[in-house]
């Protein structure tokens, strides 16, 4: 399986004062501020936490031992596609980032299958799915609530089971939450806890005393991150003890709300499809993109693509989701964001020849 962090262009940073303005973006820094006891209501009563979201999938699949195919939407991470299909036969349905959901006649599932559904930017709605799951109830429906595991479809989900790997919204190093709705039986994570978690928890600390000016090398917890994260990619061992110990005690809500707030406010300024799960933008070719990347880097806003699809390796053989997926750019606009920040962000992208014929799903 390969997915990787996304790549940082510029010059070694010692520290943040020096060189410019705040960077927006990337990995997230350690922030006791999250810390507020602000409700762990959100959390199913029963789950279990593994290392990684990957993880938690390749876990229930080998518990589950289903005969039939794992049917996973054509705009996905073809990494964790890669991953679950050494478990697997693995087909592809439609689910485009266009507001159309996903088109149910290219879901051809059969008695003992599974399909992942995905909330996608966290931009999907619940019930459609709840009306497929009624009419197929030989189907087992995997949930991936990874892009917004507070919202309502995913707290007030009906599916089988359900997954959210925490550390794309949530500060903390590692996590892949799996749940069952109607209470079915969970497999548990074996082994130790990953030694990624514990590289990704000191890159978080030291980028954490990085952005108060101390003197840390920027290359040290970059290093300290891609190491993490290699290191922890589909494993399906247990949480850390350091984000079992805090999950429980963050804002998750109020982190939410603010990324969902940013976001609002940057679609207000820029053609960008806004939040739950950042804000997305679709250049008119992948030149475009792949320039508007660099230049954002260049203003030290670093934009994420989810997910790049590789017509030579593993992909979904959705010429539409292909296209979409060379086009897109995610702009980082989530929690850290001061309103300072959203305007910075709007700028630089309205002034950015890319963002010229740009527009949103
Ligand atoms: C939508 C989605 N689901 C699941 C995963 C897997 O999560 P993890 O990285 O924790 O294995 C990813 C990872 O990129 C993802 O983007």
């Amino acid at each position: 399986m390969t997915y990787a962090l996304p790549r940082e262009i510029g010059p070694r940073e010692i520290g943040p004062r020096e060189i410019g303005p705040r960077e927006i973006g990337s990995e997230f820094h350690w922030d006791p501020a999250a810390l507020t006891a602000g409700g762990d209501d959100w959390l199913p009563p029963v789950s279990q936490l593994f290392a990684t979201g990957c993880g938690a999938l390749t876990a229930l699949l080998r518990h589950l031992r289903p005969r039939g195919r794992l049917h996973v939407p054509s705009y996905f991470c073809m990494g964790v596609a890669e991953a679950l299909s050494a478990e697997i036969p693995i087909a592809w349905y439609r689910h485009l980032p266009d507001r159309g959901g996903p088109r149910w006649e290219t879901l051809r599932a059969g008695p003992g299958d599974l399909v992942l559904a995905q909330n996608l930017f966290g931009r999907d709605r619940g019930e459609p799915w709840n009306d497929w799951m009624a009419a197929h109830p030989a189907v087992t429906v995997i949930e991936d609530h990874s892009h917004d595991p507070l919202s309502g479809w995913a707290r007030n989900s009906r599916a089988a089971f359900a997954v959210a790997s925490l550390r794309k919204t949530l500060p903390v190093p590692d996590g892949g939450l799996l749940w069952s709705p109607r209470g079915a039986e969970l497999p548990r994570p074996a082994g130790a806890e990953s030694e990624g978690a514990h590289l990704k928890l000191a890159g978080m600390l030291l980028k954490s005393a990085w952005l108060d000016g101390r003197p840390v090398a920027k290359d040290d917890f970059r290093g300290l991150q891609q190491r993490g994260e290699h290191t922890l990619l589909g494993n399906a061992g247990p949480v850390s003890a350091f984000t079992a110990a805090v999950l429980p005690l963050l804002d998750a809500a109020g982190l939410r709300q603010r990324g969902i707030e940013n976001a609002r406010a940057l679609a207000a300024e820029v053609p960008v499809t806004a939040g739950p799960f950042r804000a997305q933008l679709i250049c008119a070719d992948q030149q475009r993109r792949d320039d508007l990347v660099r230049h954002l880097a260049a203003h030290r806003i670093y934009a994420p693509v989810h997910w790049r699809q590789d017509r030579g390796g593993v992909w979904s053989g959705d010429d539409e989701a292909a296209d979409l997926a060379a086009r897109m750019l995610t702009v980082p606009v989530d929690h850290r964001c001061s309103p300072a920040d959203v305007r910075r962000v709007a700028a630089v992208l309205l002034a950015a020849p890319e963002t010229v014929g740009a527009g949103i799903a």
